[in-house]
């Protein structure tokens, strides 16, 4: 049998061809006296390719009946196209159904609901805008991963199963094998026996990849890790999903001024990318989801963006004159709203937030001379809001041994953690890139459940 030629490859031709192989899945299909004219999609590119399918054709009768959804296979010659808009058609000597749809396919012409879409996330790929979606997230896992290996970062893998709480923030899923309807009870106080568990200690799915890099990096120099991360945090909002990936950097002899240095180059870096690899992708996001999407981007990759501390962006939101749900004072955790303001209305490009005080942020980041702020640094974007969260960390065993205390932490279970800075101890730092809030911010896409190919949130795992 010949090979198959792609849809994106076959419109990309540059001279006719006999004896083509396509095959994809019947987008439309409509008649005129003599011929059949097919639209055939197979995901390799937003465009179809137009199959003819001449009355000659010994199955036409069955050609004619074809229906959106149904898979195909054909062969025949490539030639310009007598129609408007389309360079290459493909004109049949051979059409085999592959398989067949009907008129209960739930992807029909007419315009759907994004809920519509989410309840049938194993065909939505199979539309064209969820098809830009998943083309444009694959690419830009590729350009993380390029971005990081020109640069010579390592790749490391970090647990997904961990025993540490990462960001402290007890948003965690229990990994266990006990039986939840009688476990083990400790003789003692009868509370359950972790030590009867699995792992003989209880387990959590990985919020962050952070500390286990921060060991990578303390021998390695510049490393990353790319993978799932997982929250139990019960917000249903736009932009938080409760299994998402997470890219995190981490380098040994930086600080805080070459972490948000790097912050930046990477989205500026993965936007370019995006825009040079994904055009016919972005065209559809520019005309159906984001009007303002390619100046926006466009704004991005061309200027600097704003740098602030804390204490500065609450001055310029107590002055705002804006009437926030969060009143805006020192000590406030910026919430999406005052992150908004800042980066949207107020700077109207993408801002990076330094400096916060040291009671809403993790452990682990570095404490500044002045005793009251830690070297965190979140970077804010229109349209979405933190985008990156980051920060030096804390080399000093003395000063992160007192943080940890003060965050009511167990120092045995961090025995390994604190031997980093026992041993050859480093300044250092890193951050987290959000990978679904950047495809978000790269597609306009408004929210984080349409750029996740089967989204978990809140009450919501199906598939
Ligand atoms: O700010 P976060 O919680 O930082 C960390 O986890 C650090 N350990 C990272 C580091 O320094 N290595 O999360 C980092 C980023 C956020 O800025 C956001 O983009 C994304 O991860 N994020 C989420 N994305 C989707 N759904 C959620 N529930 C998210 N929580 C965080
Ligand atoms: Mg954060």
């Amino acid at each position: 049998m010949v090979s198959a030629t792609s849809v994106k490859e076959a419109l990309q031709s540059t001279a006719p061809a006999d004896g083509m192989l396509v095959q994809g899945w019947v987008r439309t299909r409509r008649d005129s006296k003599e011929f059949s004219f097919v639209e055939l999609n197979d995901g390799s590119c937003l465009r179809n390719l137009q199959i003819i399918a001449r009355q000659t054709l010994p199955n036409y009768d069955a050609v004619q009946r074809l229906t959106t959804g149904a898979a195909i296979r054909a062969q025949g010659s490539l030639v310009t196209s007598q129609g408007k808009g389309q360079s290459w058609e493909l004109v049949a000597d051979e059409i085999e159904i592959i398989g067949g749809s009907d008129e209960t396919y739930p992807l029909q012409k007419k315009g759907h609901t994004p809920e519509f879409l989410r309840a049938i996330s194993h065909l939505r790929p199979r539309s064209n805008l969820f098809g830009c979606v998943f083309r444009v997230r694959s690419r830009l896992a590729f350009a993380v991963h390029q971005f990081f290996q020109e640069r010579g970062f390592v790749y490391v893998h970090t647990p997904i199963i961990t025993a540490s709480d990462a960001e402290g923030a007890g948003e965690l899923f229990s990994v266990t094998t006990l039986d939840l309807e009688k476990p083990p009870r400790r003789p003692d106080d009868g509370r359950v026996d972790y030590a009867q568990d699995f792992f003989a200690r209880r387990t959590f799915l990985t919020v962050s990849g952070q500390l286990e890099a921060e060991a990578f990096a303390c021998a390695l120099s510049k490393v990353y890790t790319f993978g799932p991360t997982f929250r139990a945090e019960n917000s249903n909002t736009s932009r938080h999903a409760n299994e998402f990936w997470m890219i995190e950097p981490e380098m040994a002899f930086c600080d805080l001024h070459g972490n948000m240095d790097l912050a930046e180059e990477m989205v500026k870096y993965l936007v370019h990318d995006i825009r040079e690899n994904c055009a016919e992708d972005l065209g559809l996001f520019a005309k159906f989801v984001d009007k303002e999407l390619l100046a926006r981007l466009e704004f991005v990759v061309d200027r600097p963006f704003q740098r602030i501390s804390y204490e500065e962006a609450i001055t310029l939101l107590k002055a705002s004159g804006e009437e926030f749900e969060f009143p805006v004072e020192y000590g406030l955790n910026l919430q999406s709203e005052h992150e908004r303001w800042l980066s949207e209305k107020h700077f109207k490009c993408p801002v990076t937030v330094f400096n916060y005080p040291k009671e809403i942020k993790p452990f682990y980041m570095r404490l500044n001379d002045d005793h009251r702020t830690v070297t965190a640094m979140d970077l804010l974007v229109p349209g979405i809001g933190e985008i990156v969260g980051g920060s030096q960390r804390e080399e000093r065993l003395d000063v992160l041994e007192e943080n940890m205390r003060r965050h009511k932490m167990d120092l045995a279970d961090y025995k390994w953690y604190l031997d980093l800075r026992r041993y050859g101890t480093v300044p250092h730092a890193g951050f987290g890139l959000g990978f679904e809030r950047m495809l978000m911010f790269v597609t306009g896409v408004a929210n984080i459940r349409d750029v996740i190919p089967f989204a978990r949130t809140p009450g919501s795992a199906e598939f």
